[in-house]
């Protein structure tokens, strides 16, 4: 199957064909039959696991086929209901202080346009109130200045926040999505690479985040001098394509003040942190921020893409923040589902409670095979992650790990990193556990 698919494009990238109609709640079914735990659940985008029963009802309902059916161009012609729709889904859940949301298809172009809105703003604020001028509109269409702003977005070594253009340039996490690609000269801090246990070198940590902050800092004022403004910062919660690195509450508290003292605006990238895994709908939320983010960014088990935003960030002419379908109100009658699933299931509890099983298992497990398990073992909800000894060693690991019927994802360097869906038990935790230590003693110590 995978070199019939590669005769038409390069399948290099896939796993294996999975039978999506076998396939339900936490395990996947591939075409061969093989059954595995499913702890990585489609990149971390499946919130109820597959072939949710409310899931298909809402499929079946004959008032929803309507919006399976008629895609519709949403920036110009939404349903009857559509403000309610919103209501009811994202707004129901909306970080505090977020009343404005817009929808797009996917992760990069919800961050593309987050970008765009943070920019808009930033000109905005520039202009003070003066009209647009007829050089800005014509220098704009040959990529010259006044019309084409030279700002800049921050972002932080190791980031991915997606791989289209835009985005790329705020992407740091692996070479293999950059090489041969152009990028934009913008401002690049460090994120916080801590020593763990996280107890035992709490100065040195402190030490780390003062570092990045000064970093951030220095970026703010070298590109602001230049005349290349930082308009915004762009963050993840916790760096997960580039392999699971935390930063503690108060890095995150600290960089929005020195943000909002250089005039730009914060974006937290929630794409895969986002939809609950956390315990919270929005992993930034643990972080006790003394203002709400200006903006957060969110797909994957949100289902539709989009951003939050809060209201200064209108933009004040149309057809900005647009394209052709500006998501899809199919994927938004799901997720108003889910939404529903999530708080009468009570999900954002049990994926503290299977996070926690989680986490205490694989710390056992790191304390019992120090020789595998590094000792950083870090996780919130059931967003964890461990690394192995050395690269091959997590290779080998996640390969043991699909043969013995669990499919994890694999993240940075060496880690290995579990992102169940919503419908992840504590016995599913045991039963990853204990495969995980049956893997764990066949793999070669050296
Ligand atoms: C934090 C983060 N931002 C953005 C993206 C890009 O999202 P998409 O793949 O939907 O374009 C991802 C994808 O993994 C992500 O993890």
């Amino acid at each position: 199957m995978i070199a019939n698919l590669d005769k038409i494009q390069f399948a290099s990238a896939v796993w294996y064909f999975t039978d999506y109609k076998k396939s339900l709640g936490n395990y996947i079914v591939d075409v061969d039959g093989n059954s595995l735990l499913d702890v990585f659940s489609q990149i971390s985008s499946l919130p109820l696991g597959y072939n949710h029963p409310d899931l298909h009802k809402v499929i079946q309902d004959p008032d929803n086929q309507i919006a399976f059916v008629n895609r519709p161009a949403l920036g110009i012609f939404p349903a009857e209901g559509w403000p309610e729709k919103l209501t009811n889904s994202l707004l129901s859940i909306a970080p505090k202080g977020h009343t404005q949301v817009n929808t797009f298809a996917c992760g990069s172009c919800s961050n593309e346009n987050a970008f765009k809105a943070t920019f808009m703003w930033y000109r905005n604020k520039q202009r003070g109130g003066a009209p647009i001028t007829d050089e800005e509109n014509s220098s704009c269409l040959i990529n010259r200045q006044p019309g084409s702003t030279p700002f800049t977005i921050m972002s932080f070594k190791g980031s991915f926040h997606g791989q289209t253009l835009g985005c790329l340039t705020t992407t740091h996490s692996r070479s293999i999505f950059k090489l041969d690609f152009p990028a934009l000269d913008w401002p690049i801090a460090s994120f916080p690479r801590y020593r763990y246990p996280l107890e035992e070198f709490a100065e040195e940590n402190k030490a780390e985040d003062r570092k990045c902050l000064a970093q951030v800092e220095e970026e703010f004022e070298r590109f602001n001098k230049s005349g290349r403004f930082v308009a915004g910062v762009v963050i993840e919660p916790v760096q997960a394509e580039g392999g699971d690195v935390h930063a503690s509450p108060e890095f995150f508290q600290e960089l929005q003040r020195i943000t909002k003292k250089n005039g730009a605006a914060l974006i937290i990238d929630e794409v895969q942190t986002g939809g609950g895994a956390t315990g919270k709908y929005w992993c930034h939320e643990h972080f006790n921020l003394p203002d709400p983010a200006d903006f957060v960014t969110f797909s994957k088990k949100m289902l539709t893409g989009g951003f939050y935003s809060l209201p200064e960030f209108r933009p004040q002419q149309g057809l900005k923040i647009f394209n052709t379908w500006m998501g899809d109100p199919s994927k938004v009658l799901l997720l108003e589902k889910v939404v529903e699933v999530v708080k009468r299931d009570n999900l954002l509890n049990l994926a503290q409670e299977s996070g926690k099983r989680l986490m205490d298992g694989l710390k056992d497990l790191s304390k019992r095979y120090p020789q595998h398990i590094k000792n950083n073992v870090r996780g919130i909800g059931t967003f964890c992650a461990f690394d192995l000894s050395s690269p091959q060693k997590r290779d080998e690991t996640f390969v043991k790990l699909q043969h013995h019927g669990v499919q994890s994802g694999p993240c940075g360097e060496q880690t290995l990193r579990l992102r169940p869906s919503l419908v992840f038990q504590p016995h599913h935790a045991d039963i990853f556990l204990d495969i995980l230590e049956t893997v764990l003693n066949d793999i070669q110590t050296v």
